[in-house]
């Protein structure tokens, strides 16, 4: 890195929220710079839970050898609720100032945002987020760190099912993670030619009798191959398995459900997740050296840029009418 900072600066560094593949790589970059930058870096463990309950770790270059390659993330990740109210924010803030903090930078989800959005409340020092979930649903990016690599552990999973599915020419509803999105849903519909796909994004979703006569409309042009349904998980009630066992009844097909679920989130990052992260981590650490507030930082098109921390948490990211329009016409 290029640029000189003061010294002895303290930066606080945290996983939160789901973890996804390309949040160690981000760790490394973010260390890398800092140390090169002259500040001090810590990490606190299990996100916003580990700043209020001091689970502090000094991070140093030595441990950053060779963990961008490792799915998961070192400063492990939590689900910390707790973290909406008032007094622990306040609580995180004073723990924050009292160990000289400079800046803080947030790894993690939309969920993640609002509670730096929150704590910023109470903490005037600089509050930098980094988007690192595997929905990809945060306003202000293109992509998130994990992302990619989700996708192709999803699109891998499917392939698999996609060769018994079709030895044995049966019917598959296979459910994937993105909690209220369907970016996950549409790429790995598209990716592994699905001939259909249920995402929130899709409005009105087709009912029961309408997926059961695509079903059958398939089956009597294609008697002897299979038919995969990609469906986003929370969306149909009682899950793939609802669906699989309705669908079976109807058709009078075997019809079987798989939840991909969480080894959608483990695994090694791809390439695409390592650079991304890379790249964001060295930004947030740039970020700050230039004097920069509470900020968030992604991708736009090739381009790192930098929203107010503000503007970005609960906004509903847009999928992408264009693939979206292209997976509904070829289904
Ligand atoms: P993600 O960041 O992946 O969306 P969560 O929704 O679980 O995952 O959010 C991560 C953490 O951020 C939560 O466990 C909680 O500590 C904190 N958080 C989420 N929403 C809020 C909020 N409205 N106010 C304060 N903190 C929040
Ligand atoms: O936030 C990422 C995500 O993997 C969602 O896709 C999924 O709904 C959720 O996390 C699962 O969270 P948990 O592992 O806490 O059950």
């Amino acid at each position: 890195m290029s640029f000189y900072a003061s010294p002895s600066k303290k930066i606080a560094v945290i996983t939160s929220g789901g973890d996804a593949p390309g949040m160690n790589a981000c760790i490394r970059s973010i260390t890398q710079a800092a140390r090169h930058a002259g500040y001090t870096l810590t990490g606190f463990k299990h996100g916003y839970k580990g700043i209020v309950e001091q689970l502090a770790v000094p991070l140093h270059l030595r441990d950053m050898r060779l963990i961008t390659q490792q799915g998961g993330t070192l400063l492990k990740s939590a689900r910390y609720p707790e973290f909406k109210q008032p007094e622990i924010q306040k609580l995180a803030s004073q723990q924050l100032t009292q160990q000289g903090f400079d800046a803080l930078i947030v790894i993690g989800g939309d969920g993640s945002l609002h509670g730096a959005h929150a704590l910023s409340q109470y903490w005037d020092r600089p509050i930098i987020c980094l988007p690192g979930t595997i929905d990809n649903d945060i306003a202000g990016t293109d992509l998130s760190i994990g992302f990619s690599t989700a996708v192709d552990t999803a699109v891998e999973a499917i392939d698999r099912i996609r060769e018994t599915a079709e030895a044995m020419a049966r019917i598959f509803v296979i459910e994937v993670m993105g909690r209220h999105a369907g970016f996950i849903g549409l790429h790995a519909a598209l990716a592994s030619a699905a001939e259909a796909m249920l995402i929130p994004e899709m409005s009105p979703l087709p009912n029961l009798n309408e997926l059961t006569q695509n079903i059958l409309t398939h089956h009597q042009h294609f008697p002897d191959n299979s038919y995969l349904m990609v469906l986003s998980e929370n969306l149909w009630p009682g899950g793939s398995a609802q669906l699989a066992h309705d669908l079976g009844q109807q058709t009078g097909i075997a019809c079987h459900a798989t939840v991909l679920g969480h080894l959608q989130r483990g695994g090694r990052p791809n390439t695409q997740d390592r650079i991304l992260a890379t790249l964001l981590g060295e930004a947030a650490i740039r970020h700050f050296v230039q004097g920069g507030g509470h900020t968030f930082i992604g991708m736009q098109g090739e381009d790192v840029c930098l929203t107010p921390l503000h503007q970005t948490f609960g906004k509903k990211k847009e999928i992408s009418t264009q693939l979206l329009k292209l997976q509904l016409s070829l289904q």
